[in-house]
């Protein structure tokens, strides 16, 4: 069986410019992501990042070592992990609708605001990030 996980992080901006940091990340995953089997989603809003990864566990692990060290965001929350039967993202090698779409904004809005609780809500992130691959 798949594994999927789906974690919240706090993007760092630094010197470089944002949106050209999404820009690479999407053009990196999608080959990598592709050859691991892995499919998922990502979404940017201007503080955060939500990404849901599904595949084999193993190739999981591997990503998530990488990601984990990545400089461009810190305070990585796991906010769900576990089995799945079914993909949510199959054909997707890495979902991603821009930093300016609907979804982003309304998932910006939950992000940003400090006493939400992503484990409690889990499944409404879900399905908002479903919604833009579709
Ligand atoms: C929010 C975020 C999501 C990322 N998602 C992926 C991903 O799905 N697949 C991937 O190969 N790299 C992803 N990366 C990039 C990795 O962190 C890493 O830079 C890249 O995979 C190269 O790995 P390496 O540094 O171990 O050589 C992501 C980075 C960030 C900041």
């Amino acid at each position: 069986m798949d594994q999927s996980l789906l974690y919240v992080s706090t993007r760092c901006h630094g010197a470089d410019d944002g949106a050209m940091h999404v820009q690479d990340i999407v053009a990196i995953s999608r080959p990598r992501n592709a050859s691991l089997d892995v499919t998922g989603a990502l979404v940017a809003t201007p503080g955060s990042f939500a990404q849901i990864l599904e595949g084999p566990e193993a190739h999981l692990a591997q990503l998530m070592a990488s990601i984990q060290r990545d400089q461009r965001h810190r305070d990585i929350r796991l906010v769900d992990l576990g089995g799945r039967a079914r993909r949510d993202f199959a054909g997707w090698s890495l979902a991603y609708s821009g930093e300016s779409s609907r979804v982003s904004r309304a998932i910006g809005l939950l992000m940003e605001d400090t006493s939400f609780d992503f484990s409690k809500h889990v499944n409404r992130l879900y399905f908002m990030m479903r919604n833009f691959a579709q």
